[in-house]
């Protein structure tokens, strides 16, 4: 695949193969010199038209790891100030020729829009309500390394499900691994169609104690233009997880940034069930995997949904590959202590 556009384009096979990969490039992360030269002399762009902390920062890092150049343009204090339209933002930048685009923003299909103008591997970092695939994919990989692995296991996804690109794109990894999901909230918050994904309904949490991990969202203000909930101590008294609601046999987790005394309890964001810490961790690891895997030509993400790719300007076709797929893979210098490892899974990962 030349994009990471929607974690749809995943099945399980290559979601397994990511995190795979993200465990190895954990080692990385332990060491003192914390640098691999797997993508030298690549160039990696992060648009963020969005604010972020976790995502950005960790896209970075996964980036500087792998020894790629970084470019980090945030919008505020940009030309988009004067105007400038996102595809103009990204034909002026991509005169620079990134390898990959890491891309942030409010619109819904921004990321797949912006793989039709540039011919650079597309990250999709969020794309306002729809879609947040390396999010779910640092989850998955999360609850691996804590649990083994989630067949089976029963997750509840609690919260503004209405707004959340995170809930979208989790539901859809976790059943993918073989979890049972559940969301639950106030009906205001839990989108009609939310069924069609394949997932269960609640309103309440009176069944909360049957989750194996209790997965909370942000209430998303930034993304509500009307009265969503009567008020957030309403909201906190009837959906919060605190530690009268979370079981003892329960992990917690959260995306972050957490509203403390909102949708958590102060309690249990600082309690040892809950992974937030880890999931962070997580971040870099899972990120340096995607974008080892965009870019060393290894062809991942085909999956059953993976859509046509978009013709990169002087480009014909999506199928001649852009200035990412066109490099042949690198192959890690020994000694770097991961060439085996990363190598050894090879181009077809
Ligand atoms: C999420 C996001 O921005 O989509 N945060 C994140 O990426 N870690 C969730 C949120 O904003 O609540």
């Amino acid at each position: 695949m030349n994009h990471l556009l929607s974690i749809e384009d995943l099945d399980r096979a290559a979601i397994e193969r990511i995190v795979t990969r993200a465990a190895r490039f954990a080692e990385v992360s332990d060491r003192e010199i914390k640098k691999v030269p797997a993508l030298r002399g690549r160039m990696v762009l992060n648009l963020f038209y969005e604010a972020s902390t976790r995502t950005r920062s960790s896209f970075e890092l996964a980036a500087k790891r792998l020894s790629a150049d970084v470019v980090n343009f945030a919008a505020g204090g940009s030309s988009v100030e004067k105007g400038e339209s996102l595809k103009d933002t990204v034909l002026t930048l991509s005169a620079h020729k990134p390898d990959a685009i890491v891309l942030r923003t409010p619109w819904v299909g921004a990321a797949e829009l912006v793989s039709r103008w540039s011919g650079a591997a597309i990250v999709n970092a969020g794309d306002g309500k729809h879609e947040h695939p390396t999010q779910a994919l640092l989850d998955v990989y999360t609850l691996r390394e804590r649990l083994g692995g989630i067949d089976e296991a029963s997750i509840w996804i609690v919260g503004d499900v209405a707004h959340s690109r995170v809930a979208r794109s989790n539901i859809i990894a976790f059943q993918r691994m073989g979890a049972r999901v559940t969301v639950a909230g106030p009906p205001t918050l839990i989108p009609r169609e939310i069924e069609a994904l394949g997932c269960e309904v609640r309103y309440d949490l009176a069944e909360l104690g049957s989750a194996d991990i209790v997965y909370a969202l942000r209430m998303q203000h930034e993304r509500m233009n009307e009265t969503w909930v009567p008020s957030l101590r309403e909201y906190a008294s009837r959906y919060q997880i605190n530690a009268r609601r979370l079981g003892p046999r329960q992990v917690l987790m959260h995306p972050g940034p957490v509203n403390r005394g909102v949708e958590l309890s102060g309690e249990v964001v600082d309690s040892p069930q809950t992974l937030i810490t880890e999931q962070v961790q997580a971040g870099v690891v899972v990120r340096m995997a995607v974008l080892y895997e965009l870019l060393s030509g290894s062809g991942m993400l085909a999956g059953p949904g993976t859509r046509p790719q978009g013709a990169s300007p002087g480009s014909a076709q999506g199928t001649s590959p852009g200035p990412a797929g066109a490099r042949a893979p690198k192959s890690l210098p020994d000694g770097s202590g991961i060439a085996g490892a990363v190598i050894g899974g090879g181009r077809s990962v």
